[in-house]
């Protein structure tokens, strides 16, 4: 197999998008590697005839904005971040199906996309989409295992034309290209279009959300300082919580409780098509239970380690 060169692939990239794109392009920058990769590719081949849009879903993970908003700058992009938390809790409220939850995000998610596209003026759409992402979802219902929103919905209802320099790349070669081109998330663990909606097994709240968002927070922050002191040796290629409104008993001081569940998901993997869970050391573990109990002590009362591989189970919930 020929040895994968970033170098070259930038180059004729670049080279690819300047011919292709004539006239403004906009691209949805979810933070993640592939779409942020896909924007510096664009950027070089088309300067300010790009446009970046973050959507804040509301459905993110602690502080990420603010984060993202500081990465976007170092790279150059030139973006817009949108605030559309209100608008997508609202479209979301009520509705415990997994699939219902995906499609009613992507479509909330291309309405603002929309909007901001036509003010811009925009013509193309640039996307980071990669192989899995496709792959996965499928051309016809019956093979589609989940529609995935960053592919599911917005080339064919937008009137861009798509651009998508990532289409034939594999997770691994996006990480690498990203370490090429200073992309300081190129190890950012990937996270779903739908966010934290698909992290809440059934219906989204603000309650849940905010128990799940810190939830998350406290299995990245444990795993992460674990790798940092050699505690593991690899930092696993997913790792979050999900919250599961099944409530059981506990106990806080003398006083009965009865609370939420957490999950926590930890998986190795290569390219999200298959995955193990990961073999967390027992005293990690425990610490990350304590943490959860204690911070959520209102809320949560039971903490469960997720121990099935992809297949059969997928790596989200939902
Ligand atoms: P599953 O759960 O199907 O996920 O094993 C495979 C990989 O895809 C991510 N994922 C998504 N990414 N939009 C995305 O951009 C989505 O709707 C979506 N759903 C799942 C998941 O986190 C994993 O990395």
């Amino acid at each position: 197999m020929a040895v994968f060169k970033p170098q070259e692939f930038v180059e004729k990239q670049v080279r690819w998008i300047r011919e292709t794109v004539r006239g403004k392009a906009i691209v949805a920058l979810s933070g993640g590697v592939d779409s942020t990769v896909a924007a510096v590719l664009a950027e070089r081949a088309i300067g300010s005839e790009l446009l970046g849009i973050h959507v804040d879903t509301g459905l993110m993970r602690k502080g990420e904005s603010e984060k993202l908003r500081a990465v976007f700058q170092r790279l150059g992009l030139h973006f817009r971040i949108v605030n559309a938390s209100e608008r997508f809790l609202k479209a979301i409220e009520g509705v415990a199906d997994p699939e219902e939850k995906r499609r009613i995000i992507g479509a909330e998610f291309i309405r603002v996309f929309d909007e901001e596209a036509k003010s811009f003026g925009a013509e193309y759409l640039v996307q980071g989409t990669i192989a899995p992402d496709w792959i996965e979802s499928g051309d016809t219902a019956r093979d589609r295992i989940k529609s995935h929103h960053n592919v599911g919905g917005l080339p064919s209802t937008l009137q861009l034309r798509l651009v998508e320099p990532l289409r034939d790349l594999y997770k691994d070669e996006v990480r690498e290209i990203a370490r090429y081109l200073g992309v300081e998330t190129s190890e950012r663990q990937p996270f779903p279009g739908p966010g934290l909606a698909i992290r809440i097994a059934g219906e989204v709240n603000e309650e849940r959300l905010e128990t799940v968002r810190e939830a998350c927070a406290i299995v990245e922050e444990e795993i992460e300082k674990a790798y940092a002191s050699s505690i593991i040796t690899e930092l696993p290629w997913q790792y979050f919580a999900v919250l599961l409104p099944i409530r059981s008993v506990g106990v806080q001081g003398d006083v009965r409780a009865y609370g939420y569940t957490i999950v926590v998901r930890a998986v190795r993997s290569k390219d999200a098509m298959t995955a193990r869970f990961s073999d967390l050391p027992r005293e990690l573990l425990e610490q990350i239970s304590t943490r959860i109990t204690n911070r959520l002590s209102s809320k949560v009362t039971r903490v469960l380690f997720d121990i099935t591989n992809k297949p059969p189970a997928t790596i989200e919930w939902e």
